[in-house]
């Protein structure tokens, strides 16, 4: 059987990126309970099931997200990785430095759905890491949402920490949609 390799991402394989299957299914949620007394604010994030459970049905990367990694493929101050097996692209990793706060921003990390539990997204991550060490950058940083309970408990295996949310990222409802920005750091 083909082995799965990783290689730098080209600006050929941009347009093939939606080839790859990135739904995913969630049977919990992190809940968020807000409570507001002047400037008192607490956030409390509680586990909680979904019945149904949530499946997400529009998450490709569509034509915005492709002219953007084009972007940042052409600046070229960052890391833009893809696994490669039996001939198509099974995961993405990019990752822009942002010099400003000595950070490396992670904008994708996906695999294809049938490549999953792994340890593909492991071996990705673990390649940032040792980029992000060796640029001497302070952290690495990106953003999920709070339905995507898959990709929270990723993150909490390989060491990132929560740091804060957002409950206006994407909408004036985030938390009544059950949709709310967290923001996780991995400290390097
Ligand atoms: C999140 C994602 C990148 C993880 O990639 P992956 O290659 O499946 O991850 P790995 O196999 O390296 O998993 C490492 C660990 O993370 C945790 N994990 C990963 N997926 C999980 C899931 N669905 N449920 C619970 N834990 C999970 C587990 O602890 C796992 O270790 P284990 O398999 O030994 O239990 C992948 O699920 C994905 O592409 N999801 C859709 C796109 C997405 O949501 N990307 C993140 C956007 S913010």
């Amino acid at each position: 059987m083909d082995e799965i390799y990783i290689r730098p991402l080209t600006l050929a394989d941009i347009e093939r990126l939606p080839e790859m299957e990135l739904n995913f299914q969630a049977e919990a949620h992190l809940a968020v309970e807000k409570t507001v007394a002047g400037l008192n604010v607490t956030w409390r994030l509680v586990e909680r099931p979904l019945v149904p459970p949530f499946i997400s049905v529009d998450y490709n990367i569509d034509a915005q997200d492709q002219a953007e990694i084009r972007q940042r493929l052409a600046e070229n101050d960052g890391l833009y990785l893809v696994a490669e097996h039996a001939g198509r692209l099974v995961a993405l990793l990019d990752l822009e430095r942002e010099h400003w706060r000595d950070t490396g921003q992670v904008w994708n990390i996906v695999v294809h759905r049938p490549y999953r539990r792994q340890g593909l997204g492991t071996r990705l991550m673990r390649r940032a890491i040792r980029w992000a060490r060796h640029q001497r950058l302070r952290a690495l940083a990106l953003e999920t949402q709070t339905n995507n309970l898959p990709a929270c408990r990723f993150y909490q295996k390989l060491g990132f920490q929560l740091c804060g949310l957002d409950d206006h990222f994407y909408s004036n409802e985030d938390i009544d949609l059950n949709e709310v920005a967290l923001f996780w750091y991995y400290e390097l």
